[in-house]
């Protein structure tokens, strides 16, 4: 099947470059010989045609597609194989020193304000859960995109079967950490292990996912297996791989990013083009294993599903870094 139409959410073209991702420690890093990770400037205004953006359907159902990806899908390969996953590394090419990720047994700890904390195994969770295919855009705040066939299942799932107290606001990711498979650990300056955050109301939205799957097949380890977050109108890392614990929370959490880097990123990080980083444009993203860049949409085009969850907050850069 071949779907060509112009989406509603391409905005108009505009401008800019894309991105590494930054922190603040660039020069401790540099010390102990880590890699360098590539600071940019904000590059000027272009003007291309907008490229008109197809679905090439090699079997997904129209279930996966209701979320209109709006695009090709990324190759298999590329997703696999340019990956952030701090615990193995900085830099992308991490696929193979992933390998010692131990995933069998894997469990899952539900604690905080629930109404009985427990542990699960993932092989019972996925016994529990409906799992189903859907095809997401994902932007990473490093100006790159992929759009992907995640396999898993809604995220208020997970908190369904959690039963969370009605004191409980937010929920805290927490992902596993072991210095003996991740050679990551032992870069010093970073808060493991790596936690993330969201609200009971994002957590329930209809788009949050709880990915173990990609391109019919189970989550590869580079992607997080066995278990990971995938928020796509939010940048990448909100999205917590390998997660191994999730606790139920009053207080807004702070986040590994927000610890790391608090003039960069932020708790909320919805995607915006408006609002630059401290260090580039987030108008454009490249989308990988093609040459194009394209405009970047407001919540990465999943307005119609999520811009409701922050009616009444103050649309400043906050809510979008
Ligand atoms: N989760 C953990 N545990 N460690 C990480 O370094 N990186 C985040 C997110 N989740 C990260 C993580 C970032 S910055 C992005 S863009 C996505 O994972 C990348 O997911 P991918 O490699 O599957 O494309």
């Amino acid at each position: 099947m071949l779907i060509k139409r112009q989406r509603e959410w391409e905005l108009p073209e505009s401008a800019v470059t894309s991105e590494s991702f930054a922190f603040n420690r660039r020069a401790a890093l540099a010390a102990m010989g880590g890699a360098v990770l590539g600071f940019g400037t904000i590059g000027s205004a272009r003007a291309e045609s907008v490229t008109k953006m197809t679905i090439e359907d090699p079997g997904y159902s129209a279930g996966a597609m209701r979320f209109d990806p709006g695009r090709p899908m990324t190759p298999q390969k590329n997703v696999e194989r340019y990956n952030n996953f701090y615990e193995f590394g900085l830099s992308k090419d991490i696929w193979q020193d992933a390998q010692t990720l131990p995933v069998e047994p894997w469990t899952i700890r539900i604690d905080g304000l629930v109404e009985k904390p427990f542990t699960l195994s993932f092989d019972d969770l996925i016994k529990k859960v409906k799992v189903e295919t859907r095809i997401y855009r994902h932007r990473c705040v490093e100006a790159w995109a992929i759009t992907v066939p995640w396999e898993g299942f809604a995220m208020s799932d997970l908190v369904k079967l959690a039963k969370p107290l009605s004191s409980a606001k937010y929920l805290r990711f927490t992902t596993f950490a072991d210095a003996k498979a991740m050679p990551g650990l032992a870069i010093p300056f970073f808060p493991w292990p790596y936690h993330e955050g969201l609200t009971m109301a994002e957590a329930t939205n209809e788009l949050a996912f709880m990915g173990t799957g990609m391109y019919h097949q189970p989550m590869p380890k580079q992607d997080g297996a066995p278990i990971r977050a995938v928020l796509p109108w939010k940048y990448g890392f909100k999205s917590a791989k390998s997660i191994v614990r999730i606790e139920f929370i009053k207080d807004q959490p702070e986040t590994f990013w927000e610890q790391t880097s608090p003039d960069m990123y932020g708790f909320w990080a919805n995607v915006n083009p408006q609002y630059p980083t401290l260090r580039w444009s987030q108008a454009r993203e490249r989308i990988i294993g093609t040459d194009e860049t394209v405009p970047t949409v407001i919540y990465n085009g999943y307005g119609k599903w999520v811009a409701s969850l922050y009616a009444g907050m103050k649309q400043d850069k906050k809510l979008f870094m």
